[in-house]
């Protein structure tokens, strides 16, 4: 018989009914929280006086056989984890001693904390594998502060630069990507435990000794906010939108760098695929999904803000549909950075290739602008003018291939104002354009490596507080698991 339809209830829903309103399938992902968080309250229960020793080491040793036992064990006519892990306990020790387990509690606030603790173990995960995409970027960036590559804008060729540069580019906005991932954690690890169905209950429970033992950093505190609110969750994939906006990026640029046209990389062998038709092709798929999957985690942004959209408080069964929406997204987000990692770890870098697209575009022009200034005095947009009539006026305007009567023109007429010849030929070099851009944030190779030290301290402070995090919800297991075995020597000694 079932244990929550039983008394309000007395027709069963059919298994249409069912495979609509049951939300097992994600309940995977909450299965192991679920187990910490009953045992959290049946000790807070028992030190509260709420429970007694006997019932409290009963209901502990139950629950850990169904931990052991796993989720495929339970009954799954039940609606969700909660109240199949209850009928499960109580089938296992008998509903005088399991049926206690509930006090002072409800799904609402259990499946907030739920969610809460699996998606943080997510988050830290993520932390680590961003912090490690940000490492390769750093290692790879440091053996190319000397590569010259052209930087576009518009994708028109603009201003020589490094590859340096453009890969500390992407590390500084994968760093943001930490920051951001961190205020979510923030707000993820918070103790919704308590608020019962939302508001909260008459039993003296410890809302401060369930966030102790289960590691959060606080008590979520009103209660009826507490069940119902899952901002936590769109503030979390509005972080993985972002990054996975920061990664589509990064895709669209390993995509056109590999293409015959540009021909600046190789993507490895592993990070590609080929055709069933065209035996040549080695096709930049993984990058290609990386992108696309972008649209997968907007998409499940989307869902959940409209699930959450005008939801009257307190719970509302909508809720559960948000939920699936995050592991996917979860799942996307983490396996997308390993990927980036892997393809821009492995990738080949075709230098001289690079270096001869710098030569064409007439990327030098900014800077025989700035040197036009710098000699003669005369306002910039003098020179932009100057400088643009003469890329007009070359057949195919390029820095080396520069129109020789141009140059001479700029010479005779600027000369007697200062311009020298060598000014001009510096100043048509790429590796002297990127040399004197030197300002902090530009492509100057000391500069870069200034940045690259930085960044790297950078993230030796996020890895610092990675550990800590981690050292937090660790000790707090411990304290959970002291606190099991305390109570079930207790009792055997008093049996
Ligand atoms: N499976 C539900 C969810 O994910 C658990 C909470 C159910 N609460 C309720 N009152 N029906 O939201």
């Amino acid at each position: 018989m079932n244990i929550l339809r039983r008394g309000r209830l007395s027709i069963e829903p059919d298994k249409d009914i069912m495979n609509f309103t049951s939300s097992m399938e994600a309940d995977k992902r909450i299965f192991d929280a679920d187990i910490e968080i009953d045992k959290a309250h049946v000790i807070m229960l028992r030190e509260q006086g709420i429970i007694n020793d006997h019932e409290c080491s009963i209901i502990l040793k139950g629950l850990e056989k169904v931990g052991k036992d796993g989720i495929s064990v339970l009954d799954d006519s039940y609606e969700d984890v909660h109240i199949a892990l209850e009928a499960r306990l109580i089938e296992i020790v008998g509903e005088d001693t399991g049926g206690r387990m509930h006090s002072g509690r409800s799904r609402n606030d259990e499946v907030a904390t739920c969610i809460r603790i699996a998606l943080r173990q997510e988050l830290i995960g993520l932390l680590e594998e961003l912090n490690r995409l940000i490492k390769t970027f750093l290692n790879i960036a440091e053996k190319h502060t000397d590569t010259i590559m052209p930087g576009l804008t518009h994708t028109q060729h603009a201003q020589p630069t490094t590859l340096s540069h453009n890969l500390m580019a992407h590390a500084n906005a994968i760093f943001r990507d930490i920051q951001r991932t961190k205020g979510a954690y923030e707000r993820t690890n918070q103790n919704p435990l308590g608020s019962a169905a939302f508001a909260s209950t008459g039993f003296p429970i410890s809302r401060e000794r369930t966030t102790e033992l289960l590691g959060f950093d606080a008590v979520l505190e009103n209660s009826m906010d507490a069940v119902s609110t899952r901002d936590f969750m769109i503030e979390t994939i509005s972080c993985y939108s972002n990054l996975m906006t920061n990664l589509s990026r990064l895709a669209e640029e390993l995509i056109m760098w590999s293409t015959s046209e540009f021909n600046f990389i190789e993507l490895d062998d592993r990070y590609s695929s080929t055709s069933s038709i065209m035996p040549q092709k080695k096709n930049p798929d993984i990058a290609e999904l990386m992108r696309g999957k972008t649209g997968t985690v907007y998409g499940a942004l989307v869902s959940v803000l409209t699930i959450c959209k005008a939801l009257p408080h307190s719970y509302n069964r909508d809720l559960q549909e948000a939920t699936p929406h995050l592991w996917r997204a979860t799942d996307t987000v983490r396996s997308a950075v390993r990927m980036a990692d892997g393809m821009v770890r492995t990738m080949n870098v075709k230098k001289g290739s690079m270096r001869s697209a710098a030569n064409i575009g007439f990327m030098t022009a900014t800077e025989l602008a700035d040197t036009i200034v710098r000699a003669t005095g005369i306002p910039f947009r003098t020179a932009h003018h100057i400088v643009g009539a003469i890329a007009k006026a070359g057949k195919t305007p390029s820095s080396i291939e520069l129109d020789e009567l141009s140059l001479k023109i700029i010479q005779e007429r600027l000369s007697d104002r200062g311009l020298s010849e060598d000014a001009i030929k510096d100043a048509l070099d790429p590796v002297e354009n990127i040399g004197k851009r030197t300002i902090e944030g530009g492509p100057a190779p000391l500069e870069i490596k200034r940045q690259i030290t930085s960044l790297r301290k950078k993230t030796e402070r996020v890895e610092n507080d990675i550990k800590q995090i981690q050292e937090k919800i660790i000790s707090a297991s411990r304290k959970l698991e002291d606190a099991y075995y305390q109570f079930l020597v207790t009792t055997i000694e008093k049996d």
